[in-house]
């Protein structure tokens, strides 16, 4: 499968975002070992703080599905920047999927490359569970 048919689906996954307060659409597309495709976009609440983020819905659905091993995850919005993912996204992507591309996705269609491990130096991760001296 080559790039540009996962950000294709990225593109198209953003047209189910439920942002009525940001009007900010993200779609996200993950693709796993298996070349499978699995999509996600925002999805916003009255109440803030409970939106999740196009990435982590196409994260979880795709753990919920059973897959546990990706290669990239395709990011897109219709602004005319970059829309990199959040903080918490960083934390999931790099947990959750390891050191996948990212393929940023900007509303002109143009396309950056990156690795989970650029948007997220010195991680916290399982291992840092592991030396508790208080154990
Ligand atoms: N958002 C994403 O879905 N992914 C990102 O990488 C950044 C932000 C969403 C969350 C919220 O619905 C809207 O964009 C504005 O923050």
């Amino acid at each position: 499968m080559d790039k540009n048919e996962l950000v294709e689906k990225a593109i198209e996954a953003k047209q189910f975002s439920f942002s009525p307060y940001s009007k900010f659409r993200v779609g996200a597309a993950l693709q796993t070992i298996e070349d499978k495709i699995i999509t996600g976009c925002n999805v916003e609440n009255a109440s803030y703080g409970l939106t999740i983020c196009a990435e982590r819905v196409a994260i979880f659905k795709a753990y919920s599905e059973g897959y546990r091993k990706f290669k990239s995850i395709a990011i897109a919005s219709d602004d005319k920047n970059f829309c990199p993912p959040c903080g918490a996204c960083r934390q999931i992507i790099w947990e959750l999927c390891g050191d996948i591309d990212i393929i940023l996705i900007d509303g002109n269609k143009n396309t950056k490359v990156f690795k989970a491990s650029e948007f997220l130096p010195y991680p916290f991760g399982d291992e840092n569970l592991k030396g508790n001296v208080n154990e």
